[in-house]
């Protein structure tokens, strides 16, 4: 086995502009590229993979390139741990610091021969190849050749006995859901993380009949779950706004504010307009305040597909003030989105506990300032698509303690969140996790993490 660079490589076959055009080789390169700004540079995958402003490489990319990008750098990032164990069994030592894009190469090399249908002898001469244009990494072409091609011929030897739910999820968030949720379910959540979530819509009206024109089903409090993929626009009923896309568990925090048709509602952190698009779909007056005016167009494209009406307001929610209160509000903080990791897997590998400490200064402050913003006798529902207790139950917990007098829990029952009692916490929470059912009967399995707490105003 080829263990150590090999400082004189033998000359290549082909030029360097060839090779750059063989089928295939620029996904292989942009994905290395986001892989390592996403793993060090700790850039969102979302921001990466934006077609008007994101990675240049990406943007220039044929649409069928572009979705073989996503699907490599989704795959190395949901098992980024396992693949490092195996790299760790295929090194004599760790690969030296400097040595340009080697690691991304071997990750998204490796990606593609464990976990997708890529024949091996493609996934190794593409890896082996960009080694040989990156100046810095050259010096490892011949190591990269070489641990790559001994993975092919010993693959089930060199995976063995490896624990991927354990291996690939951060120490600290495992730890945290330890603590937490206790051994089995914190194992439970990882392994939910290992697969793509569904395709979840939430609907104007009749999700029954939607469920059956889109071939999906019902799941939560009517939402219609597709597991074919494919583009979200070519489906019939998106052009005539009939629906928008939203997880069942991100579909249940509206919910808890009970009937909403004429009364005057805040959505605020609220773009891109999930939760807006549910309360004006049910009769409220939303406004929606977000402090991200680009998010906001957003949203307001959004809501103008579906042909939903809605006031907007670009502003920071610690300094807005609104002329008169509202009748409810629903706050849907800024979180570290760890709830979320089926749909981003690059959440475990960006954010970091500092991370949510921040953001868990930021909600207390958003809590206590939107209190005086809901009427005497109105209702707030705080929530986050988080599983961290700090950014939910204990946040929730501490915001009455400091409002006592001022608010009161209103505990959310079964029946508001389709009957799923299991979402259902003995404080009268709303707790989802990623390996729950989305549905009261059948195998839906999987939603996204959410936390949700609904208080009084008195
Ligand atoms: C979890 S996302 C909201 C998702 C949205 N509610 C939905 O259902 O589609 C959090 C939002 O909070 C906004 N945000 C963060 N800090 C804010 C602040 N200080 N004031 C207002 N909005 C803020 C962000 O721009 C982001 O759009």
């Amino acid at each position: 086995m080829t263990k150590r660079p090999n400082n004189n490589p033998k000359p290549e076959a082909g030029t360097a502009a060839e090779r750059f055009d063989k089928p295939g080789f620029a996904a292989r390169k942009v994905a290395a590229d986001l892989l390592g700004n996403v793993v060090f540079k700790k850039r969102p995958l979302d921001g990466e993979l934006d077609t008007v402003s994101g990675h240049s490489g990406f943007r220039v990319l044929a649409a069928n390139d572009r979705a073989l990008v996503r699907a490599i750098v989704g795959t190395a990032l949901r098992h980024r741990g396992e693949i490092a164990a195996v790299l760790e069994r295929l090194l004599d030592r760790p690969i030296p610091e400097k040595t340009g894009r080697i690691l991304d190469i071997l990750h998204v090399a490796i990606a593609q021969m464990l976990f997708m249908e890529v024949p091996d002898r493609a996934a190794v001469s593409l890896a082996v190849d960009h080694a040989g244009l990156d100046r810095r990494a050259r010096p490892y072409k011949g190591l990269v050749n070489g641990v790559l091609r001994r993975l092919g011929r010993e693959k089930e030897e060199i995976t063995g006995g490896l624990e991927p739910d354990l291996l690939n999820t951060p120490d600290w968030l495992l730890e945290s859901w330890r603590e937490t949720f206790g051994e089995d379910t914190a194992r439970m959540i990882a392994k939910a993380h290992q697969s793509e979530a569904a395709l979840d819509l939430s609907v104007k009206a009749d999700p029954e009949d939607w469920a059956r024109r889109l071939d999906g089903e019902t799941v939560g409090t009517g939402s219609v779950r597709l597991t074919k993929k494919g583009a979200v626009e070519a489906l019939e009923g998106f052009e005539d706004g009939q629906w928008w896309v939203q997880d069942a568990a991100a579909a249940l925090p509206a919910r808890l504010l009970g009937e909403v048709t004429g009364l005057e509602v805040a959505d605020l952190c609220a773009a891109p307009g999930g939760k807006t698009a549910q309360l004006a779909a049910a009769g409220a007056n939303v406004t929606a305040i977000d402090i991200s005016s680009a998010r906001l167009k957003r949203l307001e494209g959004n809501m103008a597909r579906l042909g939903l009406n809605v006031r907007t307001v670009a502003a920071d929610l610690r300094k807005f003030e609104p002329d008169a209160p509202f009748d409810a509000v629903l706050l849907d903080a800024p979180c570290s989105a760890t709830g979320t990791i089926r749909r981003h897997p690059d959440v475990p590998w960006i954010k970091q506990p500092y991370d949510v400490e921040k953001l868990t200064e930021i909600q207390r402050d958003l809590l206590d300032r939107v209190v005086g913003w809901v009427k005497p006798g109105g209702l707030i529902v705080y929530c986050t698509c988080s599983l961290e207790t700090s950014e939910g139950e204990a946040q929730a917990a501490a915001f009455l303690e400091r409002q006592k007098g001022r608010v009161t829990r209103v505990d959310v029952v079964p029946d508001e969140v389709g009957g799923l009692a299991h979402l259902v916490t003995n404080d009268g929470y709303l707790r989802c996790l990623p390996c729950h059912n989305a549905a009261a009967t059948g195998e839906s399995k999987g939603m996204d993490g959410f936390f949700a707490a609904r208080f009084k105003r008195l």
